[in-house]
């Protein structure tokens, strides 16, 4: 019993160094933030969490500035591009010489965004030679909104090096991430119209089952306040009558009262003298 108690106390720690090794393991490998873990900005590792989700791809963009240089740039996001080169986020690869630059590093990073796009930048990236006071290099991805693609159309926009300070490379793409939720909110009018539709249905069915096991009402009388609808619906219609037809079908009231019957009869002797004719 006792033997086997230990075995499976045993396996449990090695279980959790296991998991606490590989936990600590990815971590290294992830973006890190400008500042101390607890100090960072909410809003930038939110961010990094979104972006997660293009952890795992690998982006190249092949750039030929001209006939002689050919570069391919490698971007991953978050991730080392190669192991062999710490930390490295986005690698500017030769294809002369096959000499590997690193432009960006995941430990040196900064995130923001706005509406629909996303910022991305990787600093402290190897040094610039004679250009840019051999500061580091410095790289900014440019992530837009577009809901058909979880990534796509990674390139180089510029490569910005004839400064004395602040150089960069500028890259973007397009990405679902950047997108904005979309927006499931009803309107306050859709709101006021479902509960007046409600309210509307709920006096129908309730009014009906009152007027009918209640009251004992058959046939139209079922509907609640059936008269009182149907005096409104007559008084409608009249008003409707008097405010849309454009030809008075009778004579007015006035001329009514005296002589209708009379009218009535001149125009039927009328027509009965014309009829045969
Ligand atoms: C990683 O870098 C090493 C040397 O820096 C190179 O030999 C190797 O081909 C690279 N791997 C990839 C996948 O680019
Ligand atoms: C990031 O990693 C590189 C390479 O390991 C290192 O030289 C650099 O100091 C690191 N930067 C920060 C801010 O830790």
């Amino acid at each position: 019993m006792f033997p086997s108690h230990c075995c499976t106390c045993t396996a449990l720690l090695v279980l959790v160094v296991l998991a606490m090794v590989t936990k600590a393991d990815q971590e290294e490998k992830h973006c890190d933030l400008v500042g101390e873990t607890a100090k960072e900005s909410k809003r930038e590792q939110a961010l990094l969490k979104k972006l997660e989700l293009l952890g795992d791809q690998r982006f190249e963009k092949s750039v030929s500035p001209n006939q002689e240089e050919n570069y391919i740039y490698v971007f991953r996001v978050c991730r080392e591009v190669n192991s062999s080169l710490p930390q490295s986020g986005l690698v500017q690869i030769n294809q002369k010489d096959q000499k590997q630059t690193v432009v960006g590093r995941i430990n040196e990073t900064q995130v923001f965004s706005g509406s629909d796009w996303i910022m991305l930048i990787y600093k402290g990236g190897d040094s610039y030679g004679s250009h840019c006071s051999g500061e580091k290099r410095k790289a900014m991805i440019m992530i837009s909104c577009n809901r058909k693609t979880l990534a796509a159309g990674f390139t180089l926009l510029s490569e910005e090096r004839e400064k004395e300070q602040e150089c960069l490379y500028l890259f973007e793409m397009d990405s679902s991430v950047a997108c904005p939720p979309e927006d499931t909110h009803l309107s306050i009018g859709s709101i006021l119209l479902i509960t007046f539709a409600s309210l509307v249905a709920v006096y129908i069915i309730g009014g009906f089952l009152y007027q009918r096991l209640v009251v004992g009402a058959k046939g139209m009388e079922q509907f609640p306040h059936f008269t009182f609808w149907q005096d409104l619906g007559n008084l409608m219609a009249d008003g409707c009558d008097f405010v849309c037809r454009s030809k008075p079908q009778n004579a007015p009231a006035a001329y009514r009262g005296v002589g209708d019957d009379q009218l009535g009869e001149e125009s039927e002797e009328r027509d009965d003298h014309l009829l045969p004719m």
